[in-house]
């Protein structure tokens, strides 16, 4: 009786997520990551995520269901990442989903992991109302949703980055800073430190005759880099923490603008952010602060539902089933550059 446990798998970068949700309920998650086998090449290096995964996916399975105090037997679907993401990161999932799907006799249902982000904020807080705003900010992606029934209906794109990921600027301007991988933690405490207006920075795309929704950052970083180069010319040590104070100023300042912008024009009254930069102390305390002036409820996930988790994943899955959505057929195969 009642909706079967989801398994959840998440494998998309260099995090091996597993999860398990009924109805919407978080019953306990595992995660292994291969962060650190990367931090000497300063970014995700494919091979070696794909191997990662491939050690972590069964183990990581097990502690998720103990932490749960579950067995296998007690799955009853699974849901995989199909994409976007790394091609042989995505592939260790998908067959470990279906070796798991077709062993328990189970349906399987592919999953987008911006979706999985999404999702995540309805274990934090029950389901999301309908509709709502949504940014997302992770390393590869930066965008403004309208959201309705994630498990029905498609996704509104508001606006997109033209350029650069948020999370992809936080990471890039580090790697300048010469703060260790992944940077937009290492910016984020830097920042602690820092005074936010010793470095003058611009907020693209935020004039009067600019798209309202859309964002650019490549200009950002091109300016931080500008900045460190002029005080490296001049025989000077840029100061890290002023720096990563103005940057991660910049990039929460108009984030969360444009954020409580669509929820105002839009006349939605709740905003969810969701993705790695979710997880920023600064992007979080500006959302808080612009939402409550502007009368707008905001939904942030905790931090460990923020970054890449197998949570996120079981909770579309949790929502595919209680939809009645068609399970994955058997030959489901990975999307690496699958669009929203
Ligand atoms: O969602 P996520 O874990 O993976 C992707 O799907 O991309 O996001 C990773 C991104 C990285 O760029 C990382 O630097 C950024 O999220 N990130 C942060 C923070 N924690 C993670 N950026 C700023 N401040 C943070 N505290
Ligand atoms: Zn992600």
């Amino acid at each position: 009786a009642g909706s079967p446990v989801v398994l959840g798998i998440e494998s998309s970068c260099d995090e091996t997520g597993a999860g398990l949700v009924r109805d919407g309920v978080l019953l306990g998650q595992a995660v292994a990551s291969s962060m650190d086998e990367h931090a000497r090449y300063g970014g995700v290096v494919p091979e070696i995520a794909a191997r990662a995964h491939l050690h972590a996916m069964a183990p990581v399975v097990d502690e998720a269901l103990r932490r749960a105090g579950l067995t296998l037997a007690d799955v009853g679907a699974v849901a995989v990442t199909t994409g976007p993401g790394l091609a042989g990161a995505l592939q260790i999932g998908v067959a470990a989903a279906k070796a798991y799907a077709f062993s328990l006799g189970v349906p399987l249902y592919g999953v987008h992991h911006l979706a999985g982000h999404v999702a995540a904020a309805t274990l934090d807080g029950g389901p999301l109302p309908d509709p709502c705003v949504v940014l997302i900010v992770s390393g590869g992606h930066t965008s403004l949703l309208l959201v309705r029934d994630l498990a029905r209906d498609p996704v509104v794109h508001l606006g997109d980055t033209l350029d650069d990921a948020a999370g992809e600027c936080f990471d890039k301007v580090a790697r300048i800073l010469r703060l260790p991988y992944p940077g937009g933690p290492a910016i984020d405490r830097a920042a602690r430190d820092g005074d936010r207006r010793a470095v003058r920075l611009p907020r693209p795309l935020s004039g009067p005759n600019d798209p309202p929704y859309a964002f650019s950052f490549s200009g950002l970083k091109t300016a931080a880099a500008r900045w460190v180069e002029a005080q490296r010319a001049a025989g000077t040590e840029p100061n890290v923490p002023d720096a990563a104070a103005a940057l991660q100023e910049a990039i929460a300042d108009v984030l969360t603008r444009k954020a409580v912008r669509a929820c105002l024009d839009h006349g939605i009254g709740t905003l969810v952010v969701v993705g790695g930069v979710a997880a920023n102390s600064r992007v979080r305390e500006l959302a808080e602060r612009r939402c409550a002036s502007a009368g707008i409820t905001l939904r942030v996930p905790p931090l460990r539902l923020c970054t890449d988790n197998g949570a996120m994943v079981a909770a579309v899955g949790d929502l595919l089933v209680r939809a009645g959505a068609e399970p994955a057929p058997a030959d489901l195969s990975v999307d690496p550059s699958a669009p929203l």
